[in-house]
C-alpha cells in the first residue's frame, strides 16, 4: 500500500478508468449473464443501509424485521405462508446451506447427493466443503432430469435429492412433482434450486403460460434457493434460502455469545442489511403485477428472438422461459457474436446461449437478430 492517501482526483480517475473498461447492461450486449440493472428503489435502499450488519441482529432490530418481512413476501410467492429462511449473497451461499441442513439432519457415513447432471458448480463447491458425494442422474433431451435415473441412483446414503427449476444452461425445470413424490416414498431431503427461476415461473404462470410446480405447494419439498439479485432485480448480492420449517434450521445453531443475539445459523457471520432492505423495497415498490409485467416483456423478446432465428436457419430450442439455446450448422455462433461485442455464453455442447434478462430491449433484439443474418451463411 502507498504511504499517502490519493486525492479524489487520483480515485476518480482510477475508478471512472475501471468502469470504462467494464461492459453496461445499458448496452443491451450482455447476454450471458443471469443479473440485470437493479431497480431503484433497491438501489435507494442499498444505499440507506450500508452500514447494518445482520450478522449481529439486535442492533439492527428494523433490518431485521425488513428481512423477515422480505423472506416472508418470497415464501408466499413460492408457496407458503410459514417458510422460513434468509437473505443471503446469492445462489451460491443458498445451495450450500440447503445442503449443509440436509447433511446435518442425517446420521450417514459417506452422505452422498442425487442431483440433475444440469446442476449449477455451486452444489460441487458444497459437496467439497460439506464432504459429500455427488451422484449425477441423467437429463432427457428437454433438459429435465430423468426422473427414474434419480429413483435409480438413491441409496441408503443419499442425504437429498435436488431438483432445478430454471437450470443454468437450458431454462429447463424438473419434474418436481414426481421428485417430491419420491422424496417423500423414500423419506429424503429434497432441495429445489430455483435461483433463476423462481422469480419468473410464478409469473409465466398467471400470464397463462404452461408452467410445472415446483414449489411448497408439493408436500416433498424441504427448501428453496431463490434469486433476488437474478430476475428479483435487486442489487447484488442477494440470495434467498428458504426452508419450509424453522426447525430444519435448528440443525445449524451455532452459540454466538459476544453478539447481540445467543445462536446464528447463517453461513456468513458479518453480513449485508443492505441486501435485505433491498429486497424488500424491490419486492414492495414491483408488487406481482411490476414482475408480472417484466416477465412478460421477457418472454416477448425471447419467443421474438427465437422467431428472428427460425427464419435464418437457426437451430433453436423451445424456450422453458426467458433463455434461449440456439446453434447454427454451418457457423461459429458464439465466436462471430464474441468478436462483435456481444457476451454470449456457450453450453457444454456447444451451442449459444442467450438471457433475455430485462435490460435486453426490444431493439437489442431486432439488432442482434441483424447481426445474426451476417453471420449465418
Ligand atoms: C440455477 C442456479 N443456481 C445457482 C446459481 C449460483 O448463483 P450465484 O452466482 O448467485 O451464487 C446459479 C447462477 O447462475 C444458477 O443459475
Amino acid at each position: 500500500m502507498q504511504e499517502k492517501g490519493w486525492s479524489r482526483e487520483e480515485l476518480e480517475a482510477a475508478l471512472r478508468e475501471a468502469k470504462r473498461r467494464d461492459m453496461s447492461y445499458g448496452s443491451g450486449r450482455i447476454l450471458s449473464s443471469m443479473c440485470t440493472t437493479p431497480h431503484r428503489a433497491g438501489v435507494e435502499a442499498f444505499l440507506r443501509f450500508l452500514d447494518t450488519n445482520l450478522g449481529d441482529p439486535g442492533l439492527f432490530q428494523g433490518t431485521k424485521e425488513l428481512e423477515r418481512r422480505a423472506v416472508g413476501e418470497i415464501a408466499s410467492l413460492l408457496g407458503s405462508g410459514s417458510a422460513k429462511g434468509f437473505i443471503v449473497s446469492g445462489g451460491t451461499e443458498a445451495n450450500i446451506t440447503a445442503l449443509w441442513v440436509a447433511r446435518e439432519l442425517s446420521e450417514v457415513r459417506k452422505p452422498e447427493v442425487v442431483l440433475p447432471e444440469t446442476a449449477h458448480f455451486s452444489f460441487e463447491k458444497a459437496a467439497r466443503m460439506l464432504g459429500l458425494r455427488l451422484v449425477y442422474a441423467r437429463a432427457l433431451p428437454d433438459s429435465s432430469v430423468d426422473v427414474e435415473d434419480v429413483r435409480r441412483k438413491l441409496t441408503p446414503r443419499t442425504v437429498a435429492v435436488v431438483g432445478i427449476a430454471g437450470n443454468t444452461e437450458y431454462g429447463g425445470v424438473d419434474d418436481v412433482e414426481a421428485l417430491s413424490e419420491l422424496a417423500e416414498e423414500r423419506g429424503v431431503y429434497l432441495h429445489v434450486d430455483a435461483a433463476f427461476g423462481g422469480f419468473v415461473l410464478p409469473f409465466l404462470g398467471e400470464l397463462g403460460y404452461r408452467v410445472r410446480r415446483f414449489d411448497f405447494s408439493l408436500p416433498g419439498v424441504c427448501s428453496i434457493t431463490v434469486d433476488p439479485h437474478k430476475m428479483g432485480l435487486a442489487p447484488v448480492p442477494a440470495g434467498c434460502i428458504l426452508f419450509r420449517g424453522e426447525e430444519l434450521l435448528e440443525s445449524l445453531q451455532v452459540e454466538s455469545p459476544y453478539l447481540s443475539m445467543p445462536v446464528q445459523c447463517t453461513l456468513l457471520g458479518t453480513r449485508s442489511g443492505a441486501s435485505a432492505a433491498a429486497v424488500f423495497a424491490v419486492l414492495k415498490s414491483m408488487g406481482r403485477e411490476g414482475y408480472r409485467r417484466v416477465v412478460e416483456e421477457c418472454m416477448r423478446n425471447t419467443l421474438r428472438l427465437k422467431e428472428g432465428l427460425e427464419e435464418l436457419g437457426f437451430i433453436v430450442r423451445e424456450p422453458w422461459m426467458n433463455l434461449l439455446v440456439f446453434e447454427h450448422p454451418e457457423a461459429d455462433v458464439v465466436g462471430e457474436l464474441r468478436r462483435r461485442g456481444w457476451a454470449v455464453s456457450r453450453t457444454r455442447r456447444g451451442e449459444a446461449r442467450v438471457v433475455l434478462m430485462p435490460h435486453v430491449k426490444r431493439e437489442h433484439v431486432e439488432e442482434l437478430i441483424e447481426v445474426l443474418r451476417e453471420i449465418a451463411p
